[in-house]
């Protein structure tokens, strides 16, 4: 059976590092994203420095794994960001952020 092709978005750090870890570790050739660089890496992983809310850079993404590959087995949409602040206390450009990561991406 050919190699799984899998997507990870948010793999610089937290979970979505531990899942490409995984599933590289598991044969996948995976590839992620987030806004930076990856200070790690893996024979079967390949890095994309892409922020999920931003339609160019994710539609980038999306048409080299068809170039390479020219198809897509996995998605796993992790990233994503949190504000903690008391709602009251928010300010909108921080919603519309987390809005633009979480849903729109
Ligand atoms: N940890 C928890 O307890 C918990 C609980 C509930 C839900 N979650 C959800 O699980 C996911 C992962 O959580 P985590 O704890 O691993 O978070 P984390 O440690 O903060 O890691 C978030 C990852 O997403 C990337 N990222 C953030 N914004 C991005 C964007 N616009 N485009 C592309 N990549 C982006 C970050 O890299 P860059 O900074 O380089 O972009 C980083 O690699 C998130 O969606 C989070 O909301 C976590």
């Amino acid at each position: 059976m050919a190699q799984p092709i899998t997507l990870i978005t948010g793999t610089r750090k937290g979970i979505g590092r531990f899942l490409a870890e995984h599933y590289c570790d598991a044969g996948h050739v995976v590839y992620g994203c987030s806004r930076g660089e990856a200070d790690w890496d893996h024979q079967n992983y390949t890095h994309f420095a892409a922020d999920v809310s931003d339609e160019k850079q994710a539609k980038q993404v999306f048409s080299t794994i068809r170039r390479e590959h020219g198809r897509l087995d996995n998605l796993l949409n992790n990233a994503g960001i949190a504000s903690m602040n008391h709602s009251l206390l928010t300010p909108i450009s921080t919603v519309e952020k987390v809005l633009r990561t979480n849903v729109v991406g």
